[in-house]
């Protein structure tokens, strides 16, 4: 869709630009067209001038809309790289504070004289700072993803010890957690506390939107995937299942349903997941459940 070279550009007819261009005042010049489609495209144009100037020019054209393009997304991206920093160390700032204060209350909360009515009052700032916290926490993690260190781990056991420690919390006391794991050991290079991650955050999610008693599936399989063999770690849960407003955007960061919620959940899981040279898929139907997907390089068979 490149279109026909212009008699004038910009506004300036073709033999003035070679008149400029053999005394050596423009020899680069850009403007933007609108192609037959109705398109815009910018096209540059260089005009140099031959060696004997009476045999005339050579003019190329260019369309430099594409490249145009990324520039400006690049100049935006670093805007955005920007704001993010400022955003994580002013976030980093607020942790110390935040934790003076649930100190002190906690002090003040253990000495004697505190009465029933002002003990609640204090239960309420302690969780409320630790919610800060967690969130302020969540909100570094997705700014400043830490780099992952990598070691030889048996990934059934990372999964074993987070359902242990998930499931001792109370939130997940009326859920089912059934596991199906491989009967060898599955040794990948992971960073451990980041596959944990991973798994907290996504088993945090079915707990949510199970209501009542429901029942989790975790198994990890290694097959053949679309790039070889994988290791697939399949997280299901017949919960709500996921908003059809929400599922095009699910791992974008602050897009939550939740009226606690702070929607960086699933966004640290991609970059997560990303940074482990993963893949995440999900499948989920409303009033049915949802199955989260995620393909590791293949375990190593001993
Ligand atoms: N297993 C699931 N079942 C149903 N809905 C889900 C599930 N997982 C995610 N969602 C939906 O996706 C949204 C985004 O999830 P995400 O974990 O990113 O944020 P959040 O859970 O709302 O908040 P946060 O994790 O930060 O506390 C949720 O608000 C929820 O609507
Ligand atoms: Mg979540």
């Amino acid at each position: 869709g490149i279109p026909p070279p212009p008699d004038a550009f910009g506004s300036i007819p073709l033999d003035e630009l070679c008149a400029r261009a053999s005394d050596r005042q423009l020899d680069r010049w850009e403007g933007s067209f609108t192609a037959q489609g109705g398109e815009s495209r910018i096209m540059g144009l260089s005009i140099s001038p031959l060696k004997e100037p009476e045999m005339g020019f050579v003019v190329i054209f260019q369309d430099l809309t594409e490249l145009r393009h990324l520039e400006e997304k690049l100049k935006k991206a670093e805007k955005l790289t920007a704001l993010g920093q400022m955003a994580a160390s002013i976030a980093h700032e607020v942790r110390n504070p935040l934790a003076s204060m649930s100190g002190s209350i906690q002090i003040l909360k253990d000495s004697l004289h505190v009465e029933d009515e002002n003990r609640k009052l204090m239960d309420i700032v302690l969780r409320e700072t630790g919610r800060l916290d967690y969130l302020v926490g969540d909100f570094l993690t997705y700014a400043r993803p830490p780099t992952p260190h990598f070691q030889d781990v048996d990934l059934r056991t990372i999964i074993e010890e987070t359902v242990r420690f998930f499931q001792s919390s109370p939130e997940s006391a009326s859920v089912d957690i059934d596991l199906d794991l491989p009967a060898g050991p599955a040794v990948l290079s992971v960073d451990s506390s980041q596959i944990r991650q991973i798994l907290i955050n996504l088993l945090k999610n079915s707990v949510d939107s199970i209501t009542g008693s429901g029942r989790i599936g975790i198994a990890l399989k290694r097959e053949e995937g679309k790039s070889g063999l994988e290791t697939i770690l399949l997280l299901s849960d017949d919960g709500s299942g996921i908003s059809e407003d929400i599922l095009p955007v699910l791992f974008e960061p602050f897009k939550t349903t939740k009226e606690r919620g702070s929607g960086l959940g699933l966004a640290i899981v991609y970059q997560l997941v990303e940074a482990h040279q993963g893949r995440i898929e999900v499948q989920s139907r409303e009033g049915v459940g949802t199955v989260i997907s995620i393909s590791l390089p293949p375990w190593r068979s001993e």
